[in-house]
């Protein structure tokens, strides 16, 4: 029998890839999520499971005879934090008890060992300190940036109508972009070892770009000669905050300060939080990794 996953937040862009991976490599994942909505798959539709992240006992249940658990947790930075982090913690918990053998978690964002003052990245931290005390081997997997988000809402627009990949990175920003599924491969290698407790994994796609040379590569793959635009900070929260109006809690002034400081730390730290050298990532998980032209021309522009 295949190994059953389960995956939490499963209905969400970044679960749903990895339902579609886990398939695709013969494993059998359980889609969790609040609506407990299927996730449609090419081996057709795989079951949800509608989860109370609040309800170790609940969840204890839903966790018989899984093998693993990937987790997903939704942002922070629009709805409140701790409850949140009191659900990775819950998961831990009932995963534990259920007796899960790995947990992956998809942090969805860089987060450096030590807190930096920026409220969705120690939310990440807090998660990934509640899933490592759990006593289930646990790996972090940490993505930079997805190349998912050229199609979404607030850089798709620009590239259809003007022809312009306006992002807000500075033009000498390296960054090594990685699609979903990448990152879901990634995560199932993880799912595989059993040595990587505790362990935190940077990772990013295939090749390390900057903004003109990401706007090359798409160039080429769409066939149309695109621009590009450094898109200064400060417009990019305006966007942002009317992108995702109605959605967030939270007060929106503070929303789109922590928005405004958390990008001028990416564009600016010496550290290069979106930069990853996969070598020896792949070394450890070696999973199957996508061009940026390659994901370009299975994402095509619309005619
Ligand atoms: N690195 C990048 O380039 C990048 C890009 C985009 C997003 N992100 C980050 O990825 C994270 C997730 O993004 P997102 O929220 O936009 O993902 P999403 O695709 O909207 O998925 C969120 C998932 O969480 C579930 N969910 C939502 N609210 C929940 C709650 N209160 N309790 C439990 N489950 C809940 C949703 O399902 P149900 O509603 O059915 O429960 C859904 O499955 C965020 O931290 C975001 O900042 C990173």
């Amino acid at each position: 029998m295949s190994p059953t996953i389960a995956v939490i937040g499963a209905t969400g862009v970044q679960g749903a890839a990895q339902v579609r991976e886990l398939v695709l490599a013969g494993f059998d994942p359980v889609a969790f999520s609040r609506s407990g909505g299927a996730v449609a798959t090419s081996a057709g539709p795989v079951r949800g499971i509608a989860c109370d992240l609040g309800d170790v006992a609940s969840l204890k249940t839903a966790f018989a005879r899984t093998d693993g658990v990937f987790v997903n947790l939704p942002s922070t930075s629009f709805q409140q934090a701790e409850p949140l982090i009191a659900a990775a913690g819950t998961i831990g918990k009932a995963a534990k008890a259920a007796g899960v053998r790995r947990i992956v978690f998809n942090t969805s964002m860089p987060v450096p060992t030590d807190k930096r003052g920026f409220a969705a990245q120690d939310a990440r931290h807090e998660m990934r300190a509640r899933l490592w005390d759990s006593d289930v081997d646990t790996t972090s997997i940490e993505p930079v940036v997805y190349l998912d988000n050229l199609h979404q809402r607030w850089a798709w627009p620009s590239i259809v109508e003007r022809g312009v990949v306006c992002y807000p990175h500075a033009p000498e920003l390296e960054v090594s972009w990685i699609c979903h599924e990448d990152l879901a491969r990634l995560m199932i290698e993880a799912l595989r070892r059993d040595d990587l407790h505790g362990h935190r994994i940077p990772v990013g796609g295939p090749q390390t770009v900057r903004l003109p040379e990401l706007t090359a590569e798409l160039s080429a793959a769409w066939g149309r000669k695109l621009a590009w635009e450094s898109q200064p900070i400060d417009e990019f929260c305006d966007r942002m905050k009317r992108a995702f109006d109605g959605i967030a809690t939270l007060e929106a002034e503070r929303l789109i300060d922590e928005l405004r400081r958390i990008y001028e730390w990416y564009n600016t730290s010496p550290e290069k939080p979106f930069k990853v050298d996969m070598t020896p990532v792949l070394e450890i998980l070696p999973a199957r990794m996508t061009p940026i032209g390659d994901w370009a021309r299975a994402n095509p522009l619309p005619a």
